[in-house]
């Protein structure tokens, strides 16, 4: 992992306890400037779509490459992130998917649901997905048409 990249993480109140693992995770393995806790900062009830904006936009205006978003079940925070042009968030639930969404989707963003991801698999899932290149040869093309799709 030579190349220095920053990952915005962000998380809604039912997730606050494995974005606070995450946080700390990626602090230790990167360092903490290349890490954005874009909160919340306590498990006080908050709206997914709300975090899900905070990150996309931060790749968006490129404050960091890779974002992290979890919520109960990973799927509102996903699908939120997935309405910001140029923006792939993949909801995974293992390593393999993990490493699909890298290879295959060039996802910039790895949603992961607290009440269904265990922390030891979802940090595993984290790992990979920093480390794993896209593919790009055929698979740039599938992404052109997604972002054809968006007007991009
Ligand atoms: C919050 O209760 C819950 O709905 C949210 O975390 C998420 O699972 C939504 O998709």
């Amino acid at each position: 992992m030579g190349e220095q990249f920053v990952v915005a993480v962000s998380s809604d109140h039912a997730a606050f306890d494995l974005k606070q693992a995450i946080v700390a995770h990626l602090r230790t393995k990167l360092g903490d400037a290349r890490v954005l806790d874009m909160g919340p900062a306590d498990a006080s009830r908050c709206d997914y779509p709300d975090q899900a904006g905070k990150v996309a936009r931060a790749i968006q205006q490129g404050q960091a490459r890779y974002g992290v978003l979890c919520c109960g079940t990973g799927i509102g925070i996903s699908i939120a992130a997935n309405k910001y042009k140029g923006i792939r968030a993949a909801l995974c639930h293992d390593v393999t998917t993990a490493r699909l969404c890298r290879q295959h989707n060039d996802a910039q963003i790895l949603c992961l649901g607290a009440r269904v991801t265990g922390e030891t698999v979802a940090l595993e899932a984290l790992d990979v997905f920093l480390e794993t290149p896209f593919e790009g040869g055929r698979h740039a093309g599938r992404v052109a048409k997604i972002h054809a799709a968006e007007g991009l």
